[in-house]
């Protein structure tokens, strides 16, 4: 294949921005720019500072930030993409702004799409693995099957493997990788989705439709919903580099693992119930605060009753709260607005925000949690459930689809940046006590 007008204009992005990364790890590297606590050791890492990335940045008062711009003025900038009669842009154009920081022209998107078209076959093998799978397999579990399962057509390990891969050229076979994973991912999503819930029956893609629209019509779902799958998709993208998805991405394809290792990690990550999964949570929390109530929308009195009796039973609320975020997530906030123009009336998405009304209150006096405002989580499984698609194990794979832009874009750079393998150091928690009484360690 031809070298796209994306990866020309990749190639001289990245190498105009190494001297960058040179300049500060050769003369000014041993500069201090955070220093770490005990409470941090043990919980988490959280806030030190030592991961980089230029493709997005997280706030903790106004939310995420795709390269420098918020979600709102990425739609805005985006918007000659947007496809016709629809109110989202295209994921093609959001993915080329992520890789490069430019606003693509409507021939370099088109390009984007026609490159993944050409790449989308999903190929035999990696239907036979998902159909030798247990059928009430998670769906996670089927999608980073499938991902790691085509690790065999990696670029990057077998021109590594062949040897004389030069480090400032390991991101142009991760690129390769990387674009023919996101190429295949929306049909093997479709793929699972119909065999697991719709009867193992399928719907072929329509070379026509870009990218999410094509999901939408494979899954077997109509308009609306070609730009609630878009949306999602660019929203989901990218949460800068700490969140447990994108660092282990990262991590893992620090190791020079490539991008099928790597992603497949990722997405076992976003598996977890503190992450990814909580967008499943939060429906079948909202649900059965319905069925306890006899499936009446509660009142503000009943809601508030109900927070309190999970949160007294030890559980978290499931989309709210967030390791990095103070205020009110604007993925909650862009969902919000999408909903209240198309659903209004759906007594689900009443009660979202009800609960937004009374849950931060809740929250804050149960005085726990940092963060008592909604993300990205507390809207996604509503909008799905209001357009048919009510399979919640389901929603996860939805975040995971999005997820591989940011990270993917993510490891190409690593690439290019000739990032190093990370090997943070531990110690033991007997260090920690003798520093603890020492009043912190020495530093030489
Ligand atoms: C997202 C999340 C994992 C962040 O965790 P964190 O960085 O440790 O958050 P905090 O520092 O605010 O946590 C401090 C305390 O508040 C609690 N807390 C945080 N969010 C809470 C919530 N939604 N409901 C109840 N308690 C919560 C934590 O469990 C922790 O309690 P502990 O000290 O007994 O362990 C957490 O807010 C959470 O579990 N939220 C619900 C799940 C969710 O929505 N996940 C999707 C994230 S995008």
């Amino acid at each position: 294949m031809g070298d796209s007008s994306l990866k020309a204009k990749l190639k001289e992005k990245i190498e105009a921005f190494r001297p960058r990364t040179t300049k500060l790890m050769k003369e000014q590297g041993k500069i201090v720019i955070d220093k770490v606590t005990i409470d941090q050791c043990i919980g988490g890492a959280r806030d030190i500072r030592s991961l980089v990335t230029d493709i997005s940045y997280l706030d903790p008062q106004e939310g995420i930030r795709f390269r420098k711009k918020t979600i709102p003025e990425t739609f805005e900038a985006l918007k000659e993409h947007n496809v016709a009669g629809c109110e989202m842009p295209t994921v093609e154009s959001f993915f080329y702004f992520l890789l490069t920081g430019d606003i693509p022209t409507k021939a370099q998107a088109d390009e984007v799409a026609a490159d993944w078209r050409s790449r989308a076959e999903v190929p035999q093998y990696v239907i036979d693995v998902l159909r030798a799978m247990p059928r009430d397999s998670h769906p996670m579990t089927m999608l980073s099957t499938a991902v790691l399962c085509m690790q065999r057509d990696s670029q990057f390990a077998k021109r590594y493997g062949e040897g004389g891969l030069k480090k400032n050229d390991m991101w142009d076979p991760m690129y390769e990788d990387s674009m023919t994973l996101l190429a295949r991912l929306p049909p093997i999503a479709a793929y699972i989705y119909r065999m697991k819930y719709q009867g193992d029956t399928f719907i072929p893609a329509d070379a026509k439709l870009d990218w999410g629209g094509n999901f939408a019509h494979m899954i077997g779902q109509k308009k609306p919903y070609d730009d609630v799958a878009r949306m999602y998709f660019i929203i989901h993208s990218d949460h800068e580099s700490g969140n447990v998805s994108a660092h282990t991405t990262h991590l893992v394809a620090s190791a020079l693992s490539d991008a099928y290792y790597s992603f497949s990690a990722g997405l076992n990550g976003l598996a977890g119930p503190l992450h990814g999964l909580a967008n499943q949570e939060v429906l079948g929390w909202i649900q059965n605060s319905m069925k306890k109530l006899n499936n009446q929308v509660p009142s503000k009195e009943q809601l508030k009753q109900f927070l309190w009796d999970t949160l007294n039973s030890g559980q978290v609320i499931p989309g709210y709260g967030h390791a990095v975020l103070r205020k009110t997530d604007p993925r909650y906030t862009a969902q919000n607005e999408f909903a209240k123009k198309h659903m209004p009336n759906d007594p689900l998405f009443q009660l979202v925000n009800m609960i937004y009304e009374v849950a931060p209150g809740v929250l804050t006096e149960h005085g726990k949690t940092k963060n008592p405002w909604p993300n990205v989580d507390a809207h996604s499984g509503v909008i799905q459930w209001h357009y048919g698609v009510r399979e919640w194990d389901f929603y996860t794979v939805l975040f995971g689809v999005g997820r591989a832009l940011g990270v993917l874009a993510n490891i190409i750079w690593d690439r290019g940046l000739g990032y190093a393998i990370e090997r943070p150091k531990s110690v033991t928690t007997e260090m920690l006590e003798k520093w603890a009484a020492d009043g912190g360690r020495k530093l030489d």
